[in-house]
Order: structure tokens, then C-alpha cells, then sequence
């Protein structure tokens, strides 16, 4: 079955994740399909917006943690990093659904849509330092300044989730809807964008990001460098370990 789905129609490419028995967790092959598909809606004239989805049950429960021990990303041009340069300079509009769960990936690769509506089911989080890793996709950055610092902290050090409505106030989302409205939504929300000319919705979208555009793909590959070093390690190893044996992780000898 093809694990990323995309369709365009009315001006709008719809990309979503298809792997629900998986909780839409993403592997490398999967990585390369939404990059190759966010390249796609770019050099499609005729694609005005983009929205990127998942199940009202969940939208990704993040990187695939077996396929990332097995296929660990070792080159700027690994699909993992082709995705995250690809949503972070997106010149279109680019709209998510989330519903349940939006895990470490499916949560910061929302800080770089410009619309995100969330079912009243949505928790975020992004546990990077609980599996001993560190944040990605520019978390480090737009996670203290859209949240403000201490419930950054608290997400990316503690790795604490948060809800929709907490998403809300932070900013982090546009609206909370029932789950099963919320790609409906998106959608309807995708096709007013795609109303509208083309050439003002890039410009107002690149004059929005690009005071911090050098620093985000700076911080990306700064990220990358330290994330692919700690997959390696001992602390890692152990929390992807525990996590495919079904177990509580043992730091006690991970430093
Ligand atoms: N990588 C690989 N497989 C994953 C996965 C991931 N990130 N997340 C879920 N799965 C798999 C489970 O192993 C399980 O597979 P199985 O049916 O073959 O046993 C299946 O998806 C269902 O997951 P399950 O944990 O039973 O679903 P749940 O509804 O109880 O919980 C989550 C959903 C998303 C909260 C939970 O799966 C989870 O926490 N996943 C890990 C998230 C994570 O740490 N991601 C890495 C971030 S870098």
C-alpha cells in the first residue's frame, strides 16, 4: 500500500500519511515520498496550496524507530533531510490537519506550516531528550520563540505533551474543530488560498519567513550533525531498544 497519498485537485495538493497501523511513524522511504511530493507541488503551476494530513485517529506518531536504527540518516541528501529543507522553504501556503497524536517530527514540522487545524483529540510532544536525541527541524529555535521559553522547556527538556487547546494559545495551531472536520476544513481552507493570485501568496509567505530563513536552514544542518551523532550512542540506543521490546528504558548505564 502506498504509504503517502497525494492528490491534486481545485489548486491544492493534498499529501497525507498513510501508515495508520504504524501511527503514520515515518521511515526513510517515507521521508523521500513527501519530499518528492512537496518538490512536486512546487513546480506545479497549477498548485496554489498544500495540505499535509493524516487520520482523524492520529496524525504521526514521528520517525519510524526501527527504520531509523536500520537506515540512520548519514548524508545532508538523506530523505530526512531532503523533507525537512523541503517544508522548511516551501514558497506556498502549507496547511495541516492533525488529530490524536503528533509525535516529536509530526509535531515540529508543524512549526513550518502557515495553517494548522487540529481535532479537539490532538497531543503533541516532542520527546527527543527521553529517547536521547535532540530536537530537530529547527525546534531548537521556533519551539522557544512560538511557545515562549519555559513551555519549550518543559516540552523539549521534560518532554512533556500538550493539548489542542494549550496548541491553540501558544499559537502553534489555528483552530480546534471535531476530528472528523478537520481535513474538511483544511481543505476548505486550502481552496480560499488557492482563490487567490499566486504571486501574493509566495511574496507575503517569503517576506513573513525570511528574516530567520539562513538561521532556520543553519540550525537544521547544525541540528542534524548532533542528532545523527547521538542516534549512535548509548542513551539511544537503549530508549529505541526499550522501545521495541516493549519495555521502560534503562538510562542507568547511558551517560
Ligand atoms: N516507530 C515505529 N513503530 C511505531 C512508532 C514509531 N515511532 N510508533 C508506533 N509504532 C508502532 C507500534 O510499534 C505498534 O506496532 P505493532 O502493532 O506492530 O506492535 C503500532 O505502531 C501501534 O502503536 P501503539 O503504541 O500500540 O499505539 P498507541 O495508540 O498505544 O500509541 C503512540 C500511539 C503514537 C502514542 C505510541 O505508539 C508512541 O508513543 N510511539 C512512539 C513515538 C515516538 O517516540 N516517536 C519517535 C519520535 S523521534
Amino acid at each position: 500500500m502506498n504509504e503517502i497519498l497525494s492528490d491534486n485537485a481545485a489548486g491544492v495538493m493534498t499529501i497525507t500519511l498513510n501508515r495508520i497501523d504504524k501511527k503514520n511513524a515515518i521511515t526513510a522511504a517515507m521521508y523521500g515520498a513527501l519530499a518528492d511530493a512537496l518538490a512536486q507541488a512546487e513546480a506545479d503551476t497549477s498548485v496554489r496550496a498544500i495540505v499535509l494530513q493524516g487520520h482523524e485517529t492520529v496524525f504521526c506518531a514521528g520517525n519510524d524507530i526501527a527504520d531509523f536504527l536500520d537506515n540512520p540518516p548519514a548524508t545532508p541528501e538523506s530523505p530526512v533531510f531532503r523533507f525537512l529543507r523541503a517544508i522548511s522553504t516551501c514558497a506556498k501556503p502549507l496547511l495541516a490537519g492533525v488529530c490524536g497524536p503528533a509525535v516529536g517530527i509530526g509535531t515540529t514540522l508543524l512549526f513550518h506550516c502557515d495553517l494548522v487545524y487540529a481535532g479537539d483529540n490532538a497531543a503533541f510532544s516532542m520527546p527527543f531528550v527521553n529517547l536521547g536525541l535532540c530536537p530537530e527541524a529547527a525546534s531548537s529555535i521556533l519551539a522557544p520563540q512560538l511557545m515562549g521559553y519555559q513551555r519549550a522547556a518543559a516540552a523539549l527538556l521534560l518532554g512533556e505533551p500538550f493539548m489542542a487547546e494549550a496548541a491553540l494559545e501558544m499559537g502553534l495551531i489555528s483552530r480546534i474543530v471535531p476530528p472528523g472536520e478537520v481535513n474538511a476544513l483544511a481543505q476548505q481552507q486550502a481552496r480560499k488560498l488557492a482563490s487567490k493570485p499566486l504571486s501574493a501568496l509566495v511574496a507575503t509567505k517569503r517576506l513573513m519567513k525570511q528574516a530567520q530563513a539562513s538561521a532556520i536552514a543553519q540550525r537544521i544542518a547544525e541540528e542534524g550533525v548532533i542528532f545523527g551523532r547521538m542516534l549512535s550512542e548509548p542513551a539511544a540506543r537503549e530508549a529505541f531498544g526499550a522501545f521495541m521490546d516493549k519495555r521502560k528504558p534503562d538510562f542507568s548505564g547511558a551517560c
